[in-house]
């Protein structure tokens, strides 16, 4: 039985826990939830489990497909055993329709087909709002290598074509979502010098970080739900969960 130590880090959604293996710690995922580089603040009951549970089947589904991710194991209802990542500090979007941010920042119509899909960075800075970088930025910065940039745009491309097809079996639209990617550093000793370790899929991919439209009625089953007071917000997550794991 694996003993569960100190907290190593609390973030918005989730708490991280030191393991007795370094390598592994334990991803525990909280009902809170935030919007807008967290000024609104609020609960959804029930989120934390239904967020581990579509996480852990996804990531499961992923690692099938070919893309290596940080999952090991769920643990129990709300906590799930991932290896230990340095997170590169970038967020990516990809968007096979318009919505949220790049719908305000462009100032089009939400719902419109982008073929192809729109790929984006972000920086990881909620002070900063995430800001959009491009790969200029990333590189003066040293933020990631070049040769991490192209890996992780090829995991997200194929992240994509992956969920698509999960959700569409399950007649949802994968409108858009957010990855993040980090470095394992159990394996760098392995990768000869100047590498920086492992690149793994991380964090969590749930109703908090996709958007989720019922094909048919749009019916959004996401987070827009609590950041916009659309009501019936603990409904849509757990429809989700319904669709993923029933
Ligand atoms: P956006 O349209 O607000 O940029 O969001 C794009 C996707 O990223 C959407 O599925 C929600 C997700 N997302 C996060 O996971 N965390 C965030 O902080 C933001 C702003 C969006």
């Amino acid at each position: 039985m694996l003993k569960v130590g100190e907290k190593l880090y609390e973030g918005k959604a989730k708490i991280l826990y030191a393991t007795e293996d370094p390598n592994l710690v334990v991803q525990y995922f909280k009902d809170d939830a935030t919007a807008f580089n967290a000024q609104k603040r609020g609960t959804i009951l029930g989120k934390g489990a239904v967020n581990n549970q579509i996480s852990a089947r996804l990531f499961q589904w992923l690692e099938q497909a070919g893309i290596p991710t940080h999952f090991v194991q769920q643990l129990s209802e709300r906590e799930m055993l991932v290896k230990r990542l340095q997170i590169i500090p970038l967020e990516v979007t990809m968007r096979n329709i318009t919505a949220g941010g790049m719908s305000r920042m462009l100032g089009i119509d939400e719902g419109l087909v982008l073929e192809p899909p729109v790929f984006e960075w972000h920086y990881k800075s909620d002070a900063l709002g995430d800001p959009l970088i491009n790969d200029d930025h990333i590189l003066a910065l040293a933020l990631a290598t070049a040769q991490e940039l192209e890996t992780i745009r090829r995991l997200s491309s194929k992240v994509n074509d992956t969920l698509k097809t999960y959700f569409a079996a399950r007649r949802i639209d994968l409108v858009d979502f957010k990855l993040e990617f980090g470095r394992h550093p159990a394996d760098s000793s392995r990768l000869g010098a100047g590498r920086q370790g492992q690149l793994l899929l991380g964090d969590e991919i749930s109703p908090d970080t996709c958007r989720f439209w019922e094909q048919g009625t749009k019916k959004k089953l996401d987070k827009d739900r609590f950041r916009r007071d659309l009501g019936d917000v603990e409904a849509a997550y757990q429809e989700m969960l319904k669709r993923v794991v029933g």
